[in-house]
């Protein structure tokens, strides 16, 4: 009988999980102002929490692992409140950097990373570099990524390829070769937390079948338990495709 091979942490069913979560950091100012705290504290909530809930998937067996830290839109938002933003991805990834031997965590970043400071684009490139020998889990950072810019991006690069005579014929696994995401499943649970419900520009192509999980909680608050819940709610649901029920 199927449950007899249930595994279960606590309420969680390890036998069914999603190969890719991709969550939107949302509701880090909020939890600051409750606090009378400045925005940039939310923010380093939301990093420290970003730090638990990617340990979590890794020891629960998530394979992919997908955030929206910057989006191509947060340019919009004080000075102040960008240079925090990059001064903790800075902070983060130089500590990432550290400890990489012995988490072994593969990171990716998807985005134009191009118009970064120079000082997080060596982070970036060392990042990727020395995880190019891991294997197993693998964490995307969403930085200066948009979902529109995203596919701008892989038409342009297809057409390049095109001129060039070197363009595949084009069917959507082909085109999605040329997404910031290449070679990653698309995400099969999409979590936004803090009470919004819209996709604010996030993984626009890849989301196209994956199963939405909202809820009230905070970003800086939504920890290990609350993942579990989006999991086992991911795990109610009947993906059809288009399709029917089996
Ligand atoms: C949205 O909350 C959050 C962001 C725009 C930034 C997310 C960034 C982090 C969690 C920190 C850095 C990330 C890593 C990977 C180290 P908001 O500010 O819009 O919150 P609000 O809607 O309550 O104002």
């Amino acid at each position: 009988m199927k449950w007899l091979r249930k595994k279960q942490t606590g309420q969680l069913d390890t036998t069914q999980l999603p190969r890719h979560i991709a969550i939107i950091m949302d509701g880090n100012g909020r939890w600051a102002k409750s606090r009378g705290l400045p925005r940039k504290a939310g923010h380093a909530a939301g990093a420290e929490n970003f730090r638990t809930v990617a340990t979590y998937c890794k020891e629960i067996g998530i394979e992919y692992l997908t955030v929206y830290a910057f989006s191509t839109e947060n340019w919009k938002r004080p000075a102040d409140e960008v240079q925090e933003l990059m001064g903790l991805l800075e902070r983060y990834l130089r500590e990432a950097i550290g400890q990489m031997e012995r988490d072994r965590v593969r990171m990716k970043f998807f985005g134009d990373t191009s118009v970064l400071s120079a000082g997080l684009q060596q982070l970036i490139t060392e990042t990727e570099e020395i995880s190019r020998r891991f294997e197993g889990v693998q964490v995307n950072i969403c930085l200066n990524y948009g979902g529109r810019d995203d596919i701008l991006q892989a038409a342009v690069a297809y057409a390049k390829d095109y001129a060039a005579d070197k363009a595949p014929i084009l069917t959507e696994a082909r085109f999605a070769d040329y997404l910031y995401s290449a070679g990653v499943p698309d995400p099969d649970l999409v979590i936004r937390p803090s009470g919004e419900y819209r996709l604010s520009n996030f993984l626009l192509w890849q989301l196209a079948y994956s199963e939405f999980y909202f809820t009230d909680t905070l970003w800086p608050n939504f920890g290990p338990r609350e993942l579990d819940r989006a999991i086992a709610a991911f795990q109610q649901r009947d993906r059809r495709y288009g399709g029917v029920s089996k």
